[in-house]
């Protein structure tokens, strides 16, 4: 696949992966994107997995047509793209390879080897020319590890991204790009907003016409639309107005209440209701949907005098990815002691700018009248901040 005059796509989708970076769905498989930039002297921009180093590397040799690259880059040494440098090294003996000193102090942790006496390391602004084309080298720390680089070909106007703009998804599926890279964005790479915001800052300066990430589709039309969404994301802002209800239920009693509190939204002509089962539901998906929308409702049973584990298991997702900015309701229910909205409560207040809603809901099993009337005044509050 050409992606510009001199540069080629050499990457590789794999559709054995069970789970990504050992915790994510990925139903549509995953591609670790590699690039070539063919010039006087040639560069390629990342290897993958090391379990696709075979292929990639005869992906490389059909489009190098016998000549030998001079620079491996690697932006980033996270293994599904750092996983195969050494079996290009080893490939490559004349190649050298160019990364920041951090991603070398991790191919040494990787490989036993930091390539002393075959590297160049760079940073911020550094330029390595190629004969007709010159790359710049854009520090983007946390975005996702501390070491990326990000590389700018201002020939081609191509931006190399490292992980930014990636999506879950390989590239023999057609899907949807919003949703994954969503679904990606705020799993992988969420709780380092501030940095993605200056590498953003940074972008802006440049004229950019291609975006290459090192996971999903290489981006060249409607860039306004990816960079707006990566704007949106990385400010914590609400993309789409609306309401996510994201509950557990042993018996059916505290769902039929969450359906209810839907129901009645609804009825009060909020925008948008997304209703998750965080036992049963992928909460990867649930934690892209409470990030994407301004009110998020925690609806558990009491559990062992406390919150109900899949709960229990969204809140540390949300802390750890640094939610905020938005509004959280709590509904409990609890046989003959409920206790669980106390703790919700307890670890969300540890969660920036959340502002909690001052209706709450308690249900002693199934729904009454007196929990109908909770709901009823929730509805009512959440109504008024549409
Ligand atoms: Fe795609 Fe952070 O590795």
């Amino acid at each position: 696949m050409r992606i510009a005059d001199d540069i080629f796509y050499v990457g590789v989708n794999d559709h054995q992966l069970d789970l990504f970076e050992g915790q994510y769905i990925v139903p549509n498989g995953m591609a670790y994107n590699s690039y070539v930039i063919m010039d006087e002297k040639i560069a390629v921009m990342d290897s993958v997995d090391v379990h696709f180093g075979e292929e990639w590397i005869a992906n490389l040799a059909a489009v190098l047509d016998g000549r030998a690259p001079d620079y491996l880059v690697v932006q980033h040494m996270e293994p599904d793209h750092g996983g195969s440098v050494s079996a290009f090294m080893d490939a490559y003996p004349k190649a050298t390879v160019v990364a920041s000193v951090g991603a070398f102090n991790m191919m040494r942790n990787y490989f036993g080897t930091g390539y002393e006496d075959r590297r160049i390391v760079v940073k911020e602004g550094f330029t390595l020319s190629l004969g007709s084309k010159e790359l710049t080298f854009v520090a983007a720390p946390l975005v996702h590890w501390p070491e990326v680089m990000f590389t700018y070909d201002a020939t081609d106007k191509v931006l190399f991204s490292a992980d930014a703009f990636g999506k879950f998804g390989a590239l023999d599926v057609e899907e949807d790009w919003d949703c994954e890279a969503r679904r990606y964005y705020f799993g992988i790479v969420g709780k380092f907003g501030a940095n993605v915001q200056k590498v953003l800052a940074k972008a802006a300066k440049l004229d950019i016409q291609t975006i290459c990430p090192l996971h999903g589709p290489v981006l060249s039309e409607d860039l306004g639309h990816y960079l707006g969404l990566y704007q949106t994301w990385s400010a914590y802002e609400v993309e789409t107005p609306g309401v996510v209800i994201a509950y557990t239920s042993v018996y059916g009693h505290t769902k039929a209440a969450v359906e209810l509190l839907a129901q009645r939204l609804e009825e009060k002509g909020c925008p948008r209701v997304v209703v998750t089962d965080l036992a049963r539901d992928d909460q990867a998906e649930a934690l892209e949907d409470a990030f994407r929308h301004g009110h998020l409702v925690l609806a558990t049973t009491t559990y062992n005098g406390g919150i109900y584990p899949a709960m229990h298991s969204f809140i540390s997702h949300l802390l750890d990815h640094a939610f905020q900015r938005r509004t959280v309701a709590l509904m409990e229910n609890g046989s003959w002691m409920p206790a669980a909205a106390k703790g919700m409560r307890a670890l969300m207040e540890q969660c920036k700018d959340i502002e909690f809603a001052e209706s709450a809901v308690t249900l002693k099993g199934a729904l009454d009248d007196d929990a109908r009337a909770q709901i009823d005044a929730l509805a009512e509050e959440l109504a008024a901040r549409f």
